[in-house]
């Protein structure tokens, strides 16, 4: 069996293979009210049939005033669960395991959402921050164990907290973004204490089986700093680690000469060869190739794929069969998902060519 269409028993669940759907924020889906369309169900749908073992739906905000865009899923209230019960069922019936991505922006929130940007401290290129009250940290993180609960009852299996590129839980655990002097930061242990409490709370409430994956920024702000997260939390009784980077351009870590992946891939094996939790690395991975020799030489244990899986939601499956893929066209200065999926070169091409 080739390493990427082997299994893997994940909290006693089977995945089908080794290949993950990261998530991915359809931007200019759902309405202000964050709730599931039509059109987001669909799109897991064709995702999660084309066959990755891993489905994690795209960042979902916890707190309508900490969106990054206001037309972000949302999970801030009971009424999303419904609409959110949709996307697991249909991606559990393709077979593939379903999680959760849930995000609070923090300095990112966007403006058209809250007048100002909560964060653990305010931050000098953003005018509009505003350090968090110990009263807002409660809400903030009672809002992450809510949401993860409704998480489980809409059916999902687990939750991805969204701890990397410079959002809340990023900010929290960065020395380079947290310059709190009370017990959230100051130290390691304080900058670490909300997720820590999170990961807790979510335990308490939703139970062992539930999984609890965290997206990691690498360099938070250094590599180091990285690896010593990775161990906490995973001490702290998380599941799963998603690698990948922090949002500060500052201390990047350098790539082996002669190495073929990026600083983000290669942060992420070097996670993996300190962690002993299952981790996924992600980051311009783009061929079957380059994600089996990441996974036969034991820097990961699933690779994630975003954008080949956006060109072509059946990535995995023509993978599988060696059939030519449709694959990503590296839209510059951006990928066209960012202002709308319907724009997607690569994509439109599969429509016009059936
Ligand atoms: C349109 C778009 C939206 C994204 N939304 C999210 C998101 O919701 N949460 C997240 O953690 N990463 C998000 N990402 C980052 C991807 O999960 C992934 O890490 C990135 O695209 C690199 O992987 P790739 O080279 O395989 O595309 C997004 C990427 C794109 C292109």
């Amino acid at each position: 069996m080739p390493p990427l269409f082997s299994n893997y028993l994940l909290k006693g669940l089977p995945v089908k293979n080794r290949i993950v759907f990261p998530p991915v924020v359809c931007f200019h889906y759902a309405g202000d009210d964050g709730i599931v369309i039509d059109r987001n169900v669909e799109h897991y749908r064709q995702i999660a049939a084309g066959g990755p073992g891993i489905v994690i739906t795209e960042a979902t905000a916890v707190l309508k005033n900490g969106r990054l865009a206001p037309f972000q899923l949302g999970i801030w209230s009971d009424e999303h669960i419904k609409g959110m019960s949709r996307i697991a069922a249909a991606v559990k019936k393709e077979g593939a395991i379903s999680l959760l991505q849930i995000h609070h922006a923090g300095l990112l929130t966007n403006e058209q959402v809250s007048p100002v940007a909560k964060a653990p401290s305010a931050f000098a290129s953003n005018p509009r921050s505003v350090a968090l009250t110990t009263e807002e940290i409660d809400e903030t993180r009672q809002a992450f164990i809510d949401a993860a609960s409704r998480a489980q009852k809409a059916g999902y299996q687990g939750v991805e907290l969204h701890g990397a590129h410079g959002y809340l839980l990023n900010q929290f655990a960065s020395s380079f973004f947290n310059k709190r002097e009370d017990e959230y930061g100051g130290n390691f242990a304080k900058s670490m204490k909300l997720a820590t409490e999170i990961i807790l709370g979510i335990r308490a409430v939703c139970g062992n089986d539930f999984i609890i994956g965290y997206r990691l920024g690498a360099n938070s702000p250094s590599l180091e700093d990285g690896i010593a997260i990775a161990q906490h939390l995973e001490k702290t009784g998380i599941d799963l680690l998603h690698v990948s980077h922090g949002g500060s351009l500052v201390n990047l870590p350098r790539t082996p000469p002669g190495y073929e992946y990026n600083w983000i891939v290669y942060s992420g094996s070097v996670i993996k060869a300190h962690a002993g939790i299952p981790v996924i690395v992600v980051n311009e991975i783009k061929t079957r190739e380059r994600a089996e020799w990441l996974l036969e030489n034991n820097h990961a244990d699933f690779a994630a794929l975003a954008r080949p899986q956006l060109a072509d939601p059946d990535w995995v499956t023509h993978v599988k069969h060696d059939e030519k893929v449709n694959p990503c066209l590296t839209c510059k200065p951006k990928c066209r998902w960012f202002e709308d999926s319907r724009l997607c070169p690569a994509r439109k091409k599969i429509t016009i060519d059936k």
